[in-house]
């Protein structure tokens, strides 16, 4: 099994400060890390369940991929992100098995992590991260 972990889900917001305040006040959450990850046009708060993370996501651009898939979709779940021990050998399996990628090799994510995106279109519609810490 090459998924070991539940790294994060992925939840698209446009208001980014509201939600974190709904989080607070429903759940008592604290956001333990927040980023700006310049490469997908997006703010991030992050939130720590167990070993895993709820990312909160709000793209600061009109040309972040994730301010269409807003327009297009409205918020919600928008990814969900699995942890790999590695992100490159993880995704030259998948692709050697036809699986249908974002990313043709291994990028920087948030938290200084190294990740990679399979296409929804080719995984019953789910956007998947693989994510090495
Ligand atoms: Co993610």
């Amino acid at each position: 099994m090459d998924l070991t972990e539940l790294d994060h889900v992925g939840i698209a917001v446009r208001d980014l400060d509201a939600v974190v305040g709904w989080y607070k006040r429903m759940f008592g959450a604290e956001v333990v890390h927040r980023e700006r990850i310049e490469s997908d046009g997006v703010d991030e708060a992050l939130i720590k369940v167990a070993g895993s993370y709820i990312q909160l996501l709000q793209p600061y651009t009109d040309s972040s991929p994730l301010a269409k898939h807003l327009d297009k979709r409205g918020e919600g779940l928008h990814h969900v992100g699995y942890r790999v021990e590695s992100c490159a050998a993880v995704l030259e399996s998948v692709k050697a098995k036809g699986a249908q990628v974002v990313d043709e090799h291994p990028r920087t994510g948030s938290r200084g992590t190294t990740v990679a995106f399979l296409h929804p279109k080719g995984a019953f519609g789910t956007l998947i991260e693989l994510v090495e810490e």
